[in-house]
């Protein structure tokens, strides 16, 4: 039921060049990789030893592919998730734990004015993203040309206040591993299903809990279930996939 094989994303895309400014995922954790370089290189000019300059430099290597992931790696990766799920402008779709509008904003370039809707919900919590507001991601919205077209609104994923059925697709990136305890993170999963309609598509990237995520919605009655990989730029990020079920099998 679950690939386990790379989903092959290796196919170059270039995203719209990006004018809002989206912050740092988790910014606590390249400060502390940065202060281990510090510390290590210190060490190495102090004691002369060479296994300290090759302790620092493996470290800012990780901090450089780091930095290259939350900068770069997430908009070229959800350029191609995106285009890939061949939007025809009119749907609604809604990003769970949107930050500053990475991915939703990319999602409501490719909706129309008049029909389409990319909503956003997110607690703004600045330990998962730096500078993290609704008004950044507005103002980013603004940037990128879409605010007509973008909702921005503050709330919790395992309480959405949405009715059932209504939206086309739900995306999520880097958002669900933040929510404390399985519980929450099952409850976030089965509110994505509950308010998508029937037919209607999910996509989740996420850093850890991909296998669980598949088999909850699995267990839900979703169809297509899929997990693959997004190329070594993105490891160890996995891609979940499903659609609901037209005939209204899904639970939740
Ligand atoms: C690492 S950031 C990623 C933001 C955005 N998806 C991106 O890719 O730039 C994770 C986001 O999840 C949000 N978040 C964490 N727990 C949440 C919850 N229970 N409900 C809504 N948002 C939440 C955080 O506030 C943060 O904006």
């Amino acid at each position: 039921m679950f690939g386990g094989k790379s989903d092959g994303m290796t196919e170059r895309v270039t995203p719209r060049r990006r004018r809002g400014s989206y912050g740092i995922d988790a910014p606590l954790a390249p400060i502390f990789l940065a202060g281990l370089v510090i510390f290590y290189f210190v060490l190495a000019i102090m004691t002369g030893k060479g296994r300290f300059w090759v302790g620092g430099s493996m470290v800012l290597a990780f901090e450089a592919y780091y930095l290259h992931g939350t900068l770069r790696g997430k908009f070229l990766v959800w350029a191609k998730l995106l285009d890939r799920l061949e939007l025809g402008g009119e749907e609604r779709i809604l990003d769970l734990g949107c930050g500053r509008g990475a991915v939703l904003l990319m999602a409501a370039q490719h909706m129309t004015a008049t029909a389409g809707r990319a909503v956003g919900v997110d607690l703004w919590r600045w330990g998962d993203q730096s500078g993290n507001s609704a008004d950044a991601t507005q103002r980013n919205a603004v940037a990128e040309g879409v605010a007509d077209r973008v909702e921005v609104l503050t709330g919790d994923m395992t309480a959405l206040p949405f009715e059932d059925n209504s939206f086309d697709v739900i995306v999520s990136n880097f958002a669900i591993h933040n929510i404390s305890g399985r519980g929450g993170r099952e409850k976030a999963i089965s509110e994505a299903v509950r308010v998508l309609r029937p037919g209607g598509r999910v996509r989740i990237v996420d850093v850890r809990g991909t296998g669980h995520y598949a088999a909850q919605l699995a267990k839900l009655g979703m169809d297509d279930v899929g997990r693959s990989g997004l190329g070594w730029w993105f490891w160890p990020a996995r891609l979940v996939m499903a659609t609901k079920p037209r005939g209204g099998d899904a639970k939740n």
